[in-house]
């Protein structure tokens, strides 16, 4: 039984419309991550679900009972805001038991509660300051224990690790994971960070201009996107997209295209018998160029190194096919020199191709 379902929800101020009929339902003490690129309405939904917001049209139900008319105290939500929204003259441990305190809590709980989040949160030498006499990251962490120390059945979380370092993101999102696993409750989070919506998220809802482009795990999503977006979405450095032209030749269908020429897979030559235009986009992950090393598997691709970026364990070759620049992603023990040419495998199978009108996946 889903615990929070939006039923055709729809958000407009004014003449403009943020969110246009969605709909989600998600289960019961499942991790929902919203993502989306900036403005396209992720905290405009959160803030609809915590009842901060006024839906336009549609209900949101919890357990089955709709909560569209109730006030955010009475929805059972613990929410954790973007712009961290602290009490400025309440010191970091009253910011963190205030719900608490309101609820009327036993003094010695409340102190067991904000002592066992803030030690998970690493700000037990912060509990006496004030919110001016901390940095972004560690206000960040204050309103994410503020949260936390509540027992609310469900937690939104609007982009609660944006403002903190790569080590302690890293470092935090596994916290939360870890956490999520003991608490057994519904989150909603919400991130721009692809990474980390696919290590959080058992559900990874992409949302595009407030309209939901696709739902599922981290690898159906990656694996099987269904559209141009979500596979540019999902993965880092991003799929490559390139213009390609339908062939066909001697009973077998090629993609071709400015210096390239890619025979597709039978999975694929099915699909691309109906299409009635003959342009397409391909999609080639930068992580399916292999350095061919006199290999012949697959097709063969003869591409320049316009410029490397060494990044550690690996090296991202910037380099050009079909007109337009791609990326390519090898270990970084390959020797690289700018402007040679390198001899590359590209797996059939890993060829995605997208509608030029339409962007959906073929
Ligand atoms: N009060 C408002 N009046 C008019 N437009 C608004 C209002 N609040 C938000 N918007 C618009 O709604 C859209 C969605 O905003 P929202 O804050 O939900 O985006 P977001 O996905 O959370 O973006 P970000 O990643 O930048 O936080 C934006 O285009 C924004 O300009
Ligand atoms: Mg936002």
């Amino acid at each position: 039984m889903p615990q929070i379902v939006l039923q055709d929800i729809k958000k407009s101020y004014g003449s403009v419309t943020v969110v246009e009929n969605l709909n989600l339902s998600m289960a019961n003490n499942e991790f929902t991550v919203l993502v989306g690129p900036s403005g396209c309405g992720k905290s405009t939904v959160l803030r609809m679900i915590a009842g901060l917001e006024v839906l336009t049209a549609g209900e949101i139900l919890i357990d089955d009972k709709p909560v569209s008319h109730l006030e955010p105290k009475d929805r059972d939500i613990a929410m954790v805001f973007q712009d961290y929204a602290l009490y400025p003259h309440m010191n970091v441990a009253r910011n963190m038991s205030f719900a608490l305190r309101l609820a009327r809590y036993p003094k010695a709980k409340i102190e067991e509660r904000v002592k066992k989040v803030a030690d998970i949160l690493g700000i037990v030498p912060l509990l006496s300051r004030k919110p001016a006499q901390l940095s972004g990251g560690q206000r960040q962490r204050v309103a994410m224990g503020r949260a936390l120390v509540r027992d609310a059945s469900t937690f939104l979380f609007d982009e609660p690790l944006s403002n903190l370092d790569a080590k302690l993101r890293t470092q935090m999102r596994a916290e939360l994971a870890l956490m999520r696993r003991r608490l057994e409750k519904n989150m909603i989070y919400v991130t721009h960070d692809q990474v980390e919506a696919m290590t959080l998220g058992d559900r990874i809802v992409v949302l595009r201009s407030g309209d939901i482009q696709q739902q599922g795990s981290a690898e159906q999503l990656y694996k099987t996107p269904v559209n141009k977006f979500v596979a540019g979405f999902l993965g880092s450095p991003p799929m490559n997209f390139f213009d390609g032209m339908l062939e066909e030749s001697e009973g077998r269908i090629f993609v071709n295209g400015d210096g390239y020429r890619l025979p597709l897979p039978d999975t694929l030559q099915k699909r691309v018998q109906e299409q009635q235009s003959k342009e397409v986009i391909v999609g080639i992950r930068p992580t399916a160029f292999k350095i061919a090393n006199g290999s012949t598997d697959g097709v063969q691709l003869d591409l320049p190194v316009v410029l490397p970026e060494y990044i550690g364990s690996q090296s991202v070759i910037m380099s050009r096919l079909g007109g337009q620049q791609i990326q390519i992603e090898v270990s970084s023990d390959t020797p690289l020199g700018t402007n040679e040419t390198l001899a590359f495998t590209v797996d059939p199978k890993s060829i995605y191709l997208f509608d030029p009108n339409t962007e959906a996946t073929l």
